[in-house]
């Protein structure tokens, strides 16, 4: 798929099948992170793949807007290492996770991003080291098969921003031709 197509077709799917996420499929996933690019190169991110269950619930649980999660095959659970890149930690994590959403898009697979956890619940649970913050989660999996008209009029309107209000040319404010 190519990837403006990628970002066209992508959607945040709350709703998963229990099917697994197969293995090729997760390799070239994280390949996709792995490649991303980071401030000095520091790479200060580590992921941890979460397929168990019992610490799905835990973690969905812990967020009012991750229910979900306890339904989905695999969460990816974004870490940035403050201590090898304090400014840029989060945004490099962002940066690798996005191209993961963009490669499973690409591999029909549905993600969803989720801010909504307890930070030290996850650590705690998944023994991250101190140093580390959790800056997002990813819930990864195959949409249900089920008719979603709401879902499917929510993409199709895609609430958006205006280019004109998003962009300046030359300066802010600055009209689009
Ligand atoms: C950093 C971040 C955190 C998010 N956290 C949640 C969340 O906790 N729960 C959830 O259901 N969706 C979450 N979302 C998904 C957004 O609600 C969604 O991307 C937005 O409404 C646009 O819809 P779309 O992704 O289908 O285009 C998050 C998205 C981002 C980028």
């Amino acid at each position: 798929m190519e990837v403006l197509e990628a970002i066209r077709v992508r959607k945040s799917i709350r709703a998963y099948s229990p099917n697994p996420v197969p293995k090729e499929k997760l390799e070239k996933i994280l390949e996709a992170a792995r490649l991303a690019p980071s401030a000095e190169n520091k790479q200060p991110w580590y992921f941890v793949i979460v397929t168990d269950p019992e610490r799905r619930k835990r973690i969905a649980k812990s967020g009012r807007f991750a229910r979900f999660l306890t339904e989905c095959p695999l969460v990816i659970v974004g870490c940035g290492d403050r201590q090898a890149s304090p400014k840029w930690y989060a945004i490099d994590v962002a940066i690798a996770m996005q191209n993961m959403v963009l490669a499973a898009t690409s591999e029909g697979l549905g993600t969803c991003w989720v801010g909504s956890f307890d930070e030290e619940l996850v650590k705690r649970l998944l023994k991250i080291p101190e140093r580390y913050n959790v800056v997002a989660l990813l819930a990864v999996g195959y949409p249900k098969k089920k008719f979603d008209l709401l879902g499917k009029i929510m993409h199709l309107i895609r609430r958006r921003k205006k280019l004109r209000n998003i962009v300046g040319l030359e300066e802010y404010g600055g009209p689009l031709a």
